[in-house]
This record gives structure tokens, sequence and C-alpha cells, in this order.
């Protein structure tokens, strides 16, 4: 049965900052995935606030959301069958040390908060995630 779905990545400021971003697109389409929307942008430390608010508790947010804002980041929407499991699985565990070969997170992470891409993490935050930076 097909399951098309779309899920939201962000190539973050660590991997536009050392030009990965051709890289890391040729690791979502060798996988399969269709890039639908994608847009260069830098966002303001606020809206990474707004973005991040799940972790608002969390001792890193306020790190986090400096970092996300720190530079220009590439958002896309990724489009495959279930798109947002199979890019979890692609992007690697969320510390690149525990990172699976063949992961993006492997391959370029640097530490947990350097990690080199973001992915949505269900189908209802990918929805939100994609009208947060693609709704018009
Ligand atoms: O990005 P992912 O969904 O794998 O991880 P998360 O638990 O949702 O955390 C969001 C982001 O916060 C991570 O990607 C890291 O960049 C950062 N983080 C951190 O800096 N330190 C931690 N101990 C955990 C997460
Ligand atoms: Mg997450």
């Amino acid at each position: 049965m097909s399951n098309l779905e779309q899920t939201l990545s962000i190539i973050k400021p660590d991997a536009v900052e050392r030009n990965l971003e051709n890289e890391i697109k040729e690791m979502f389409k060798n996988k399969g995935f269709n890039i639908v929307k994608e847009k260069k942008i830098q966002i303001e430390k606020a809206e990474a606030e707004k973005f991040y608010k799940v972790h608002e508790t969390k001792p890193f947010y306020n790190d986090l959301c400096a970092y996300l804002s720190s530079g220009p980041i590439v958002v896309m929407v990724i489009e495959k069958e279930n798109a947002v499991l199979a890019n979890r699985d692609l992007m690697g565990a969320t510390n690149p040390k525990d990172a699976a070969d063949g992961t993006i997170r492997k391959k370029y992470g640097i530490s947990i908060d350097k990690n080199s891409v973001h992915g949505s993490d269900s189908i209802d935050n990918a929805k939100i995630e994609i009208d947060f930076f693609f709704k018009d």
C-alpha cells in the first residue's frame, strides 16, 4: 500500500557553513526522497524559540535556539513513502557519536548540538513544522 508522506528537514548552520548542502541533498535523493520545497534562510532567535518550543524546559534550550539562528539554514519539505521514519533513519541518532554508519549525522555531525540536520519526529509534527516554514 502506498503511504507517501512529507516531512520537514533542516540543514543546520554547522553544515551550511561547511558547504555540505549539496552533499546532504544527494544523500536524500539517493535514498529516494524528492525535495518538493526548499529555501535558504536565516531566522531570528525568537523564531527558533517558537520552532523548538517543545524543548523549552530543557537545559540546552537557550543554546539550541541561539545556535539555530546563528547562521543560514536550508529548510526543505522532503517526500517519499513513510518519509517521517525514513528521514529519522537517514539522519541517525541525535548524538553523532551514537549514529549508525551511513547516516547523515555519522558522516557530518560534529557534536550533539552541531549535528547537521533536523527532522520532524512524527507525522503530526511534520505537518506543524512544514506549516511553520512554508505556510504563506
Ligand atoms: O534532533 P533530534 O530530534 O534528534 O533531537 P531532540 O532531542 O529533538 O533535540 C533537538 C536538538 O537539540 C538536537 O538535534 C540537538 O541539536 C539539540 N540537543 C542538544 O544540544 N543537547 C542535548 N543534550 C540534546 C539535544
Ligand atoms: Mg526532535
